[in-house]
């Protein structure tokens, strides 16, 4: 008998977004869920349409550019909001409607000060709604895991007859215990009666640490479809991180005896595109995808595995796109060397994007000696972020020291390409070189976090900022890294400043300084 398959969808862009501080501008997603798609997810959910007009364009561009999977875009269950999903999804190739609702007397009381027959009916007229405009339907009982059961078989049983093809089983408050939730799963299985005729799906929070325990007692009882964001991030603690899903269905195929089609030597690059563009590190001793994941430290686990892989391995590091070895390159270093290092590390450039990631190259390797992969992820992530930017640093030079009032020029290329000057000082040099970038891009924020930290070893290492700031209620993260700690600071604001702009809009421009 052939095996089932379990359905991979990717809530990066929507769930993963609402970690405070995740916000991510439309490029950065379109690249995402370029990504996923070379990841070979089932099902990329874009975002919530009706929650702002970013998220309605982010879904609509990526159900236009991103073909292969099935795009689906989160709706609340009301008509207006359903309408407003299916505009968003017009040119997908693949839609889904995927309609939520809580479902517990907590929320249906508190939350909502409904009954639960109001909420029956709601949910019904949404998936109706969401039927006529697409075939593929998913419905989530929102807090289903503190849902009275006898009332979600019947929210079930009412959502799939209004025509769901995906009931989707969320532990919104990441509460359940893996036996706990398997033994839900196999009572919906036994009371719904029209539950064959819709795929069963699991969507579980982390804030327990056990959304990966919880996906996995569930996919053994029945669940085909499995929810979770790379790296698992989310909302709070998290979702179910994606990679540590796949990896244990397919490295435990013997137990869960079910097949996936995600190309699992795209999690590496997947799991650092999403840790660069979000901010969020990826912590050295995390599952499948982190720094130590494969490294081998003690003597008799690095003589087990050099004389059999298999001895203290139990996945091939290959098999995830980890790169086989630590190589190094320097100035030395030809075009088809840095061609393949990088190909090695996931990145597929153009012939045009290859020259400029050459020259980009030559000039860090004129400044420092050896050129590892790390720094070589570090190039690629600067040029990803400075070719969507709206404000571009084309210079800075400070001048400071112990009997200097600190004082920073800065020189950046606003939209329309006009060349912006200003200068000031500060209490330190960093302070001195935003209060500069202040002066020009006139957005008025909180910074709230300032971090430094080296991509490798060494007084020539790239130094890597990562800061976040703050306007109204949403956080933006900005990341930038250079030689020069000073130049990386600058592009971490600059980086940061143009998510805030490409979300809430670009100000008038009332550059203080001079323009040529
Ligand atoms: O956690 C949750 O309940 C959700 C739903 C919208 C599926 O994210
Ligand atoms: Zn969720």
């Amino acid at each position: 008998m052939p095996e089932d398959k379990v359905i991979i969808f990717d809530t990066t862009l929507r769930d993963g977004e609402q970690a405070a501080g995740a916000t991510m501008a439309l490029e950065e997603k379109l690249e995402i869920a370029r990504q996923l798609e070379r990841l070979r997810v089932d099902v990329i959910e874009a975002g919530f349409p009706a929650s702002s007009p970013g998220d309605f364009q982010a879904v609509q561009t990526i159900a236009r550019e991103v073909r292969a999977p099935i795009i689906a875009a989160l709706s609340h269950a009301t008509l207006d909001a359903v309408d407003r999903a299916a505009e968003a999804l017009k040119e997908a190739r693949h839609p889904r409607i995927h309609v939520f609702l809580s479902s517990s007397d907590i929320h249906i009381m508190h939350q909502l000060r409904k009954n639960r027959e109001e909420i029956m009916a709601m949910a019904v007229a949404a998936v109706e709604r969401a039927k006529k405009h697409c075939q593929d339907v998913e419905f989530s009982p929102m807090d289903a895991t503190r849902t009275e059961p006898e009332y979600l078989y019947a929210l079930l049983e009412a959502t799939i007859k209004a025509g769901a093809t995906t009931v989707n089983i969320p532990d919104t408050v990441g509460y359940a215990i893996p036996e706990e939730f398997a033994r839900l799963l196999v009572g919906i299985k036994e009371n719904v009666p029209n539950i064959d005729r819709a795929v069963l799906s699991v969507h579980c929070h982390n804030d327990l640490g056990l959304a990966v325990s919880n996906s996995l007692a569930a996919v053994r009882v029945g669940a085909r479809q499995v929810e979770g964001c790379i790296n698992g991030i989310g909302e709070r603690a998290g979702n179910a991180s994606l990679e540590e899903v796949v990896m244990g269905l397919i490295t435990r195929r013997d137990f869960f005896g079910v097949a996936v089609g995600v190309d699992t030597t795209q999690l590496y690059r997947t799991s650092r595109l999403v840790s660069d563009i979000t901010g969020f590190p990826v912590q050295p001793n995390k599952a499948i995808v982190g720094q130590n994941a494969f490294r081998h430290a003690s003597g008799i686990h690095q003589d087990g595995v050099l004389k059999e892989r298999t001895t203290f391995e139990i996945m091939d590091p290959h098999s995830i796109g980890i790169p086989s070895s630590a190589l190094v390159l320097g100035k030395l270093s030809g075009r088809a060397g840095l061609g393949s290092r990088l190909e090695e590390l996931g990145y597929r450039l153009t012939p045009e994007e290859m020259s400029q990631a050459f020259e980009a190259f030559k000039a860090l390797a004129d400044k420092k000696r050896e050129v590892t992969d790390r720094d070589l992820e570090a190039l690629m992530s600067d040029r990803r972020r400075t070719q969507v930017e709206m404000y571009r640093l084309e210079h800075v030079q400070v001048s400071c020291g112990d009997h200097e009032i600190p004082t920073a020029t800065v020189r950046l290329i606003d939209p329309q390409g006009r060349v912006l000057t200003d200068a000031a000082t500060g209490t330190g040099p960093v302070d001195a070189v935003y209060v500069a970038i202040n002066r020009i891009i006139q957005v008025p924020n909180t910074l709230k976090e300032f971090t430094i930290g080296s991509i490798t070893e060494g007084t020539d290492a790239i130094g890597d900022v990562t800061i976040r700031i703050q306007k109204g209620g949403r956080v933006y993260t900005g990341r930038g890294s250079s030689t020069d700690i000073l130049v990386a600071s600058a592009k971490a604001y600059i980086n940061a400043l143009n998510k805030l702009m490409a979300i809430e809009g670009v100000p008038e421009s009332k550059a203080a300084g001079s323009a040529t």
